[in-house]
């Protein structure tokens, strides 16, 4: 009887100790900072910025040997041979083996293998609003968005129109284009606001992301898109999200957003970051919205927005890249 009972109070015990670890997995204690403070002290920063080459060189080294994002952050033909296993970055224990049919899929290697000169990483916040920061984005020579924005024309003073790779995540093909299972036509058309630009999808990801991921290239080709798509690297995404994780980000999956800085902190000499605010209250104290376009919250729980923001912006005040919050002087020249 006492050895069932004590037998009884171990398991009760290890169940509880498994919770715990849980819990802990998905909600690390951690001090963060309120919002209040990080906005506080955004305020008295301001406009002040000052690039510092060291820490931009240094940034870049330490990128270039966790994650070699030059090299890696496609699926290339080159680093993605025939019969080489993929490990899905965002599922336990799945692969997907290179077979002929995905293989004549992927680009031959990585472009974008010299150094871009100036980037622009557009984040999609409600922030963008009103800031006419639109001819400011677009003078990069490297426009980077996430998940396929709405590029129209009222939105261009804010968000500028330019683009060179953009970000696709398959459940947007799943929601706003019935997974292209049936037409192709609605998708097809608004690519175009894309230009010909690079379209960047975690095909090898997340097992349901492949297929809308492979129709999504084939309906670009079919149609002679000016689109080329990449599907970003597992290996890449896990080893990025280790390095974040290495710095403090307890996300259980980084943001799309903090994802393309790194790649545009590797690839670019300058990198300016816009839209990259998840706070609802701006710095003029008024609401802000979630995106620019809607204000659709996303599954909390899954990025940890205000934590990737203190990261981007202890970058910021090194120096190693600038962020603009809030509204961007008028440009030079311009009267
Ligand atoms: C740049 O950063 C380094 C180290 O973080 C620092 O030693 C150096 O003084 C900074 N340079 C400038 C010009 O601020
Ligand atoms: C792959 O395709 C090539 C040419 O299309 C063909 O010669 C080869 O037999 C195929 N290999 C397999 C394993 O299906
Ligand atoms: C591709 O670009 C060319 C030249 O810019 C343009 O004429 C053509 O209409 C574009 N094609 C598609 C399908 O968007």
């Amino acid at each position: 009887m006492s050895v069932r009972c004590h037998r009884s109070k171990l398991s009760v015990w290890a169940v509880l100790c498994v919770l715990v670890l849980c819990w802990l997995y998905i909600f690390p204690v951690y001090r963060l900072r309120n919002d209040k403070e990080i906005v506080d002290e955004v305020l008295r920063q301001g406009q002040v910025w000052q690039r510092n080459q060291t820490d931009i060189d240094l940034f870049r080294k330490l990128l270039s040997e966790c994650c070699d994002p030059r090299r890696m952050f496609a699926v290339t033909k080159q680093n993605s041979p025939m019969g080489k296993v993929l490990w899905y970055d965002g599922e336990f224990y799945h692969s997907h083996t290179v077979n002929n049919e995905t293989y004549s899929l992927f680009v031959q290697e990585t472009p974008l293998q010299h150094p871009l000169k100036k980037c622009s990483v557009v984040g999609n916040g409600g922030v963008l609003k009103h800031s006419g920061c639109g001819k400011d984005i677009d003078q990069a020579d490297f426009v980077m968005r996430c998940n396929l924005p709405p590029l129209s024309r009222e939105y261009v003073e804010d968000v500028g129109s330019r683009t060179n790779l953009v970000t696709a995540n398959p459940s947007i093909i799943e929601k706003r284009f019935q997974n292209l299972l049936w037409s192709r036509k609605s998708f097809v058309e608004s690519m175009k606001a894309y230009g010909s630009s690079y379209i960047y999808m975690p095909a090898f990801s997340m097992k349901p992301g492949t297929d809308p991921s492979l129709r999504a290239h084939y309906a670009l080709t079919d149609t002679s898109s000016n689109l080329t798509m990449l599907f970003a690297n597992p290996e890449f995404l896990r080893t990025v999200g280790k390095f974040w994780k290495g710095r403090g980000v307890h996300a259980k999956r980084l943001s799309t957003g903090l994802f393309l800085v790194s790649l545009a902190l590797g690839l670019c000499e300058e990198v300016t970051a816009y839209g990259f605010w998840p706070f609802s209250v701006g710095l003029d104290e008024q609401p802000v919205s979630h995106h620019y376009y809607d204000n659709v919250l996303p599954f909390s729980g899954f990025h940890a927005m205000p934590e990737e923001f203190v990261q981007l912006w202890q970058l910021h005040k090194s120096g190693t890249l600038r962020m603009r919050v809030g509204h961007c002087p008028p440009r030079e020249g311009a009267i």
